[in-house]
């Protein structure tokens, strides 16, 4: 089954005279592990967006899990995210008001299946955090208090709790140094594999396109000129 299928996607920004993408065709099939790599500025942050829905395509098709994104509403958009899909974004957007458990624990408030698949929520959160070493103080630290890399691992054990079908990553390991960085990857593959989640990860780190099996080049695929 293909849990992500693109047919003419085409989204241009408002007040922009052209595309900034068209993606003729696209399918990632589940379970893959696909690493999408261009230049700072070509549209890859755009593509996540309209991926997790927080966009929507300015033309042509989005099917997620077979469900056919370009018509659903708003809510449903968000009620889809909230059940299937686990978002690391850029600025991690973690609420500040809360501690790094919570934070984590915040996916499971939102989605039923997300809180029946997690089982114990808290603990496994903690058991998440646990593995990217961060350790029971900083677990009840308020997120601001954090390092950025520590509220990067905070953002990832979010996207990972209550094993979501596709886990979209937007530079995820940026703020990480290398021993963390590949803690943090060998988790992502052992959740994904042990849910058979699909994930589709954008980074510039050559050093992790090398644990893909798939890499994709923007520039290839997208035929927007
Ligand atoms: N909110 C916005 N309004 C208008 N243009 C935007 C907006 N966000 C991004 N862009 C433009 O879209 C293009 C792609 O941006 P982005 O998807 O963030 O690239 P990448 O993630 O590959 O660095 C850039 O030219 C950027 O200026
Ligand atoms: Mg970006």
């Amino acid at each position: 089954m293909n849990i992500v299928e693109l047919d003419q996607l085409r989204y241009r920004w408002q007040g922009q005279s052209k595309d900034i993408l068209h993606i003729p065709e696209l399918n990632i099939a589940q379970g893959e592990h696909v690493f999408l790599r261009g230049e700072s500025g070509s549209g890859k942050t755009t593509l996540l967006n309209l991926l997790a829905g927080i966009l929507t395509p300015s033309d042509g098709h989005i099917r997620l899990l077979e469900h056919d994104f370009h018509h659903a509403s708003s809510m449903k958009r968000d009620r889809f995210r909230a059940d299937h899909m686990g978002v690391i974004f850029q600025q991690f957007n973690l609420l500040p008001y809360l501690s790094a458990t919570e934070n984590v624990t915040l996916p499971c408030h939102f989605s039923a299946r997300r809180r029946d698949k997690s089982g114990d929520t808290e603990q496994s959160a903690i058991q998440l955090l646990d593995h990217l070493q961060l350790d029971e103080s900083l677990r009840n630290s308020m997120v601001t208090s954090l390092s950025v890399g520590q509220q990067q691992r905070v953002a990832v054990a979010r996207a990972l709790i209550g094993q979501p079908e596709i886990i979209i990553a937007d530079e995820p390991t940026s703020a990480l140094d290398t021993g963390t960085r590949d803690r943090f990857i060998e988790l992502l593959f052992s959740k994904a594999e042990a849910q058979k989640s699909t994930i589709i990860f954008v980074s510039h780190d050559p050093h992790i396109a090398e644990h893909f099996p798939r890499v994709i080049e923007l520039s290839e695929i997208n035929k927007a000129l």
